[in-house]
């Protein structure tokens, strides 16, 4: 098969623009500091700080974006809605292979669930600073859950990501990396 002709779309496949440089250099830059501060640097210290801030400033720069950025990063391209993740679920075991130029449904709740968990741990790590929280067990005990679900819900986000990469033939990553979706023939955009 002549590659040339799938990058030109002249056999039906296409190469759709859909996350722009702000949307990828949050995703990889909180996916660098959460390794970090998870595994790498000694809890608690400036460094660990620093970093955890930086991380929930890019969280909050994406959801300024969500309301301003482009097309597919935007809130209304990917609801958090449950009856949208249910008829997705169906859609799928039901053996579509339609895929989505923003986040899928199912994909869309995990998103808001790892931007809220990330908020979180910067306020628990916050409160754990002050006089009033210091030292109080619920508040590092609260921290250290909400990284475990945060591991959790990584674990399932890679596995969701392999799946429908998979399942579309649409290599997800390389659209996180490069900004395009390669869309294969046949496959349909929602
Ligand atoms: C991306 C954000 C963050 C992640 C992934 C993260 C992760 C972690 C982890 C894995 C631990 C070790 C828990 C344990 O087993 O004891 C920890 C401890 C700690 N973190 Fe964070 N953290 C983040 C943000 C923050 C922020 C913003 C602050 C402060 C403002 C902070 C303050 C602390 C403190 C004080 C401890 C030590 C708690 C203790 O003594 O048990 N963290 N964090
Ligand atoms: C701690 C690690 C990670 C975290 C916290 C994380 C979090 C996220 C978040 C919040 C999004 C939504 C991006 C947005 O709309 O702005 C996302 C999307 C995505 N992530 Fe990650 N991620 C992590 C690691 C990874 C890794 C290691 C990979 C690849 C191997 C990956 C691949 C992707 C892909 C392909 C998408 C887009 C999915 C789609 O097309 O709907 N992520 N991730």
């Amino acid at each position: 098969m002549d590659t040339s002709e799938l990058h030109s779309g002249r056999n039906g496949a296409r190469d759709v623009r859909v996350w722009d440089r702000l949307v990828r250099t949050v995703h990889w830059g909180v996916a660098l500091i959460v390794l970090v501060n998870g595994f790498a640097d000694k809890p608690g210290d400036a460094v660990h700080t620093w970093l955890g801030y930086t991380a929930g400033a890019l969280v909050l720069l994406r959801l300024a974006w969500g309301v301003i950025g482009t097309r597919p990063a935007l809130f209304t391209a990917f609801p958090p809605s449950p009856r949208r993740a249910v008829r997705h679920l169906r859609d799928v075991m039901a053996g579509s292979r339609d895929t989505h130029l923003s986040h899928n449904p199912l994909g869309a709740l995990m998103v808001y669930n790892i931007w809220l968990t990330l908020l979180l741990l910067c306020v628990s790590g916050y409160m754990m600073g002050t006089i009033r929280f210091f030292g109080v067990a619920w508040v590092e005990d609260m921290h250290d859950l909400l990284f475990d679900w945060l591991m959790v819900s990584v674990v399932l986000h890679l596995a969701g990501v392999a799946f429908d990469s998979w399942r579309t033939k649409v290599p997800l990553v390389r659209a996180m990396v490069t900004g395009r979706k390669y869309l294969p023939k046949g496959v349909r955009a929602e």
